[in-house]
């Protein structure tokens, strides 16, 4: 009889248990899994928790101001803000090949944290947000990409460099059950219930090589799509949903004149698993309106177009 107030009661003794008195870093996200964990740790062990956020610029519009408002500012969650955006776009300079991009996101992530981690020399347990599904993915068969999203999503290779002790609070847990566990550790709904967003961001919905300006583009377009969203209440009836930048100009009119602009797709899907997945009917008037404020708000894109691809064969990311 499983039953979510015990539940959270045994996880904060055990990991309270396991840690003792020692210090642990965790890599904070703002994704579901490394949120419940820094709720759960701050909870079990509050300022024993140093969490390590890293703006690597390929993130959501206001990503990290939310991320620090909730951990740090709300809940009091010690959080070193990094901002490497310059390191992870000059490494991403000239580079368009999309598998080519997810290691060099993921390698420079684990040297931004591991730096981080050594300026904290009392650290003796890295904290991952693995859950019960990645355990099963990395134990059986795993394809390229499953690997990659493996790779950079729990950070491999940190332990054995940095020397410490691994703590998985979430890895007997299924998503939804994740969810459940941060609602009863108090976290916003709308942080527990979003969409999953994939290790390397915006560097994989920027199609080609990633520009500071584009992702800049993407952002708001992105945040304009999500709002509309939410508005027409479609939020929670799509599975994923996010704008993908095209680095294709096509020529538009504006007032008296021509203008030679770039493309923003919408893509939007339901799927239980992510194996497969169907592209979400949303209503013409929602994409119509998504597609007015995007074209009048954002100056540089002047076409969206809706990506009506089921999965197979297309992915739901494009790259
Ligand atoms: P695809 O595009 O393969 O995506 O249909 C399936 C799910 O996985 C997410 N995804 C990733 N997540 N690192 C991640 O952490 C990655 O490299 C990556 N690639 C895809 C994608 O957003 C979708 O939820």
């Amino acid at each position: 009889d499983w039953n979510m107030p015990n539940y959270v009661e045994e996880a904060i003794a055990k990991v309270r248990e396991q840690v003792g008195q020692e210090e642990v870093i965790l890599g904070l996200s703002g994704g579901v899994d490394s949120s419940v964990v820094a709720a759960l740790l701050h909870r079990a062990i509050g300022d024993q928790l140093t969490c390590v956020f890293v703006d690597n610029g390929l993130l959501r519009l206001n990503e990290g101001a939310q991320v620090m408002d909730t951990f740090a500012r709300n809940l009091g969650v010690k959080v070193i803000h990094v901002d490497a955006v310059g390191q992870f776009m000059g490494h991403l300079k000239g580079v368009s090949d999309p598998e080519q991009k997810r290691k060099i996101i993921g390698r420079e992530f684990v040297e931004v944290f591991q730096a981080e981690a050594q300026k904290l020399p009392n650290a003796k347990w890295l904290a991952q947000g693995t859950i019960y599904p990645d355990v099963i993915e990395s134990a059986g068969g795993k394809t390229k990409k499953a690997h990659a999203i493996k790779s950079h999503h729990n950070v491999g290779g940190l332990p054995e460099t940095l020397n410490l002790k691994l703590l998985e609070p979430l890895r007997e847990l299924f998503k939804d059950e994740v969810r459940e566990f941060g609602v009863a550790l108090g976290l916003p709904h709308e942080m527990v219930y979003r969409h999953p967003f994939p290790g390397p961001g915006l560097g994989v919905r920027i199609l080609g090589e990633v520009k500071q300006e584009f992702a800049d583009l993407l952002r708001r377009a992105d945040a304009i799509f999500i709002d509309e969203l939410r508005a027409a209440d479609w939020y929670d009836k799509t599975s994923q949903a996010f704008a993908v930048f095209l680095p294709v100009k096509s020529v538009g009119v504006m007032g008296d004149g021509r203008t030679y602009e770039y493309v923003v797709a919408l893509r939007a899907v339901q799927t239980s698993d992510f194996m497969t997945a169907k592209w979400a009917e949303l209503p013409h008037e929602l994409l119509g309106r998504v597609s007015n404020r995007i074209i009048n708000e954002v100056r540089g894109i002047n076409r969206v177009v809706y990506d009506i691809s089921g999965k197979p064969p297309a992915t739901i990311e494009w790259e």
